[in-house]
């Protein structure tokens, strides 16, 4: 969820050449070899507030304190969400990804027809199914002594759970893990646009059988709203539907991969969170502020001063909710993992008026699987001479995991 402007890019004579730093965050080396201990440093090797240029996202305003992310989310008259995703769009069928790239108040008639869906007491019908779903996977290998946990648990488990939400087939898992991993991590852009077409199609086709045959999943209920009495077009309905495949998925599947990375390197945690079983909100809360995958993108819409920066309409900006989540003033000693810190709203699911949809859902899955692993598999470790690679992407975490026990 991040920005994008593959033209060439100049730097706008207001930008004040000393605050553009050569900071590549979700690509370069640097980043790559260890991403969070990175996003954790920039507090201590950046100013606050600075501008940076990459080669994927052209040049943007960055910010790393957890009070400016805050005041950007907060402030959607001022930051716009227009062009928030880096997906391509064929331009004689132009669609916005909903309800993201929409501002208010149009985003909130968006936001109505789900949000009880995804609502607290909207997901909680779904801890059975989630614990059920997280043990059929664990039988599937528990005996072999090890798995790959990213193909074997942490990618079928949320997309299993995301078609029982969207009222889509459960064989369709099996397609949409390749789907995801080929439109989101595929280097290749032919390989990308077709995936982008097949999943187009599919959802097409989904969108259609659901307008001839209503039911209580996700798909329908958008391709049936009519907020204010009036239906939505064919294209918001087609955005809206997508967006969820692009926002439900492989950010579950990053989070679980590196909190079980963490678990893995991590032994006598593993055995603190099994000793506090009452506190495991507190727990997964904890897990998602050291762990957040994903970062938000906006562009100006009036002229702005942050900490004395002087920004402009038009600019490019990128809040680093990681680093965000490190922020020392907000969480002293920030990278310790600390399950009895005070609670203070963390970013991982952004803020304001487009913070995630899908959070309290995203949160009982971390929840539920940690729950559920752990009291089958107290005892893992990573496979000796298994790689922890990253790729550069919007959505930070490990490609693979190779356990053992
Ligand atoms: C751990 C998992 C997840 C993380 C870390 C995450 C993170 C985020 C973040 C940071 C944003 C704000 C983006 C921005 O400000 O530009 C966002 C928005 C959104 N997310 Fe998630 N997300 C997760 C899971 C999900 C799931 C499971 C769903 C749905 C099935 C979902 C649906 C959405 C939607 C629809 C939005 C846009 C909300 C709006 O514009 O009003 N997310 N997410």
């Amino acid at each position: 969820m991040t920005t994008q402007s593959p033209e060439p890019f100049t730097v706008p004579d207001h930008v004040p050449r000393e605050l553009i730093l050569p900071v590549q965050v979700a690509e370069g080396d640097d980043f790559l070899a260890a991403p969070y201990a990175y996003m954790a440093r920039l507090h201590e090797t950046c100013p606050p507030v600075f501008y940076r240029l990459s080669p994927q996202m052209g040049g943007t305003w960055t910010l790393i304190k957890h009070a400016d992310a805050m005041f950007m989310l907060r402030h959607p008259e001022r930051f716009s969400t227009r062009n928030a995703t880096p997906f391509p769009r064929d331009p004689a069928n132009p669609f916005k990804f909903l309800p993201l790239e929409s501002d208010p108040p149009e985003h909130r008639k968006y936001r109505n027809i789900v949000d009880p869906v995804f609502s607290p007491q909207g997901v909680a019908r779904l801890e059975g199914r989630i614990a059920q779903r997280a043990n059929d996977l664990i039988d599937r290998f528990i005996g072999r002594g090890g798995c790959e946990f990213g193909a074997e648990f942490g990618r079928p488990l949320p997309v299993s759970i995301f078609l029982e939400l969207m009222g889509l087939p459960q064989e369709m898992i099996d397609t949409f893990v390749k789907w995801a991993v080929d439109l989101l991590h595929s280097n290749d852009r032919a390989v990308m646009a077709q995936t982008m077409k097949h999943i187009t199609d599919y959802l097409k086709e989904a969108i259609a059988q659901k307008q001839r045959t209503p039911d209580d999943g996700v798909v329908s209920r958008i391709a049936h709203a009519a907020p204010g009495g009036v239906p939505l077009t064919a294209q918001e309905i087609f955005g809206f539907v997508m967006f969820l495949f692009i926002a439900g998925l492989d950010t579950v599947f990053a989070t679980l991969n590196n909190v079980w990375l963490w678990l893995a390197r991590n032994p006598e945690r593993r055995q603190e969170i099994l000793s506090r079983p009452d506190d495991l909100n507190a727990i997964v809360e904890e897990l998602l502020r050291v762990h957040a995958v994903t970062f938000s993108g906006r562009t100006v819409e009036q002229d702005v001063e942050i900490r004395g920066v002087k920004m402009k309409k038009g600019d490019r900006i990128n809040a680093i909710l990681p680093a965000c989540n490190f922020d020392p003033e907000v969480f002293p000693d920030p990278t310790r993992v600390d399950f009895d810190r005070p609670r203070k709203p963390i970013l991982a699911f952004a803020q304001g008026v487009h913070s995630c949809m899908g959070a309290h859902l995203a949160r009982l899955e971390v929840k539920v699987s940690l729950r559920e692993w752990l009291r089958r598999i107290p005892q893992f470790a990573l496979a000796q001479g298994a790689r922890i690679v990253y790729r550069p992407g919007g959505v930070v975490g490990p490609e693979t995991l190779s356990l053992v026990w």
